[in-house]
């Protein structure tokens, strides 16, 4: 439902989840867990280390890491000054933090590559729309301290691996290249000079552009600007030997392991640190055209800006709320973790006590067990256990406290049978093992 459908209570402030932020309800669940759980374990396959940084970080590092002239910086960070006087913002994306982590906590001395990967929220002020969030959620993975171009194609390989391990199909790698600061410059300036008689034909935000990151003139999305861009000269032309060799065997490494991908000459990334390979993975169908699933690259240079060695370094971040949003799309089945079996009943106060207790025992025991301890009466609880659907009802009264025994329900055949309550586990362990 949108904000502005919900009806406002009368006489009451009603709260409401900041826009463009939003709550992951239960039934939803499910599907962040099997993303989870499948990030994991091709971590774990590929050999990435997990890494958590925190939410909050000095507000330079962004400045610095991800680029004074981007959106992000320019206008969509979440900004605060402490109490003490300290400048900090909720992180927008992943990568600057984790090379501050790894620089800050003497990562840098172990055995390269080093491979990272994070999950968690970021943070940014952008206009809220189907699939763009204030608050969304990444996977990030970065490998530092290797240059060679097979790594790149590895990480797309690991990106499509987490899309098919999520039942995600007809994917598409955009790739381009936009050079390092040999190649860049001489490129920047050809660029310049084909825009610069067609700057007045330009959207206002792509007249700003043209002073401060000409390279991102070519992935404006305004349809006067994409016409204008069709035109440009393409970088890939434009390379130096050494940029254009590396692209080269990274297309080679994707052709081996027959990974989909275009050239995409428009592709420039949003993010300043980037040299050579820059990619994004859309989906590759009508409906999907443009959402980039994921996105990453080579930044060969970050470190060193943010006080480290000259260290190459190549990553990416899957967005996770999109990733999501497609496989609800595509209806992929995702399969709950299992439901409770049982369900405890009880009654009066010793029953409450001794089911309470009893509780415990089942759990220990592994038998998952549903309960409604703050019901008191027999008919309600059974009405709960019904629409729980669970095979067996167990009750604990008055009567089966003093005497140490309890009831079970067979909630199929509606049969009883009265069990010493010693026995209880033994009983449902044989019953849940046969019966079901
Ligand atoms: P990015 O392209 O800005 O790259 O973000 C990666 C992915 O995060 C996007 O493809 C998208 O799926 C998702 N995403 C980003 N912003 C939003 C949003 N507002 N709402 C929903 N989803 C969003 C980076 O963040 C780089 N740090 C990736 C990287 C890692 N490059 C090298 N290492």
């Amino acid at each position: 439902m949108s904000s502005k459908s919900k009806p406002k209570p009368k006489n009451k402030r009603s709260f409401q989840a900041p826009k463009g932020m939003r709550d992951i309800l239960p039934e939803d669940q499910i599907y962040w867990e099997k993303v989870e759980q499948t990030i994991k374990n091709l971590a774990d396959a590929y050999d990435f280390k997990r890494i958590n940084t925190p939410i909050l970080e000095d507000t330079e590092l962004f400045v610095k890491g991800t680029g004074i002239y981007t959106d992000i910086i320019e206008k969509e960070m979440y900004s605060l000054r402490t109490k003490g006087g300290d400048k900090l913002s909720l992180r927008p994306e992943f990568t600057p933090a984790i090379i501050r982590a790894y620089l800050e906590n003497g990562l840098s001395s172990l055995p390269h590559p080093v491979k990272l990967y994070s999950i968690g929220p970021i943070f940014r002020y952008e206009r809220p729309q189907k699939g763009r969030y204030r608050q969304s959620y990444q996977a990030n993975f970065e490998v530092i301290g290797e240059k060679d171009p097979v790594l790149d194609a590895q990480l797309i390989q690991l990106c499509f691996s987490i899309n098919k391990g999520l039942g995600l199909k007809n994917l598409i790698t955009q790739i381009n290249s936009i050079g390092c600061s040999q190649c860049r410059p001489i490129y920047r300036k050809i660029l310049t000079s084909f825009y610069r008689n067609k700057k007045k034909e330009l959207c206002s935000n792509c007249q700003r552009r043209f002073q401060q990151n000409p390279l991102r003139l070519l992935d404006c999305k305004e349809a006067k600007c994409i016409q204008i861009a069709e035109q440009a000269p393409q970088i890939i032309d434009h390379l130096c030997e050494d940029c254009h060799n590396h692209f080269r065997g990274v297309l080679e490494y994707l052709d081996e392991l027959e990974i989909p991908y275009i050239l995409n000459s428009h592709l420039v990334r949003g993010l300043d640190y980037y040299t050579k390979t820059v990619f994004e993975i859309w989906p590759d169908d009508a409906e999907g055209r443009q959402i980039s699933l994921a996105g990453g690259g080579r930044y060969d240079k970050l470190i060193k800006l943010l006080g480290g060695q000259d260290m190459p370094a190549v990553g990416f971040a899957i967005g996770l709320d999109r990733t999501i949003n497609r496989m609800k799309e595509k209806k992929v089945k995702v399969f709950s973790r299992s439901r409770p079996l049982i369900f405890l009943a009880q009654l009066g106060d010793l029953g409450k006590k001794k089911s309470l207790k009893l509780f415990e025992e089942l759990r220990k025991a592994g038998l998952r067990t549903a309960s409604s301890f703050g019901r008191n009466t027999i008919t309600t609880q059974l009405k709960i256990a019904n629409r729980l659907k669970v095979r067996f009802a167990l009750i604990l009264g008055q009567k089966e406290a003093l005497d140490k025994t309890i009831i079970i329900k067979d909630m199929i055949s509606g049969s009883q049978e009265v069990v010493p309550l010693e026995k209880i586990i033994d009983k449902l362990k044989k019953k849940t093992r046969t019966k079901i």
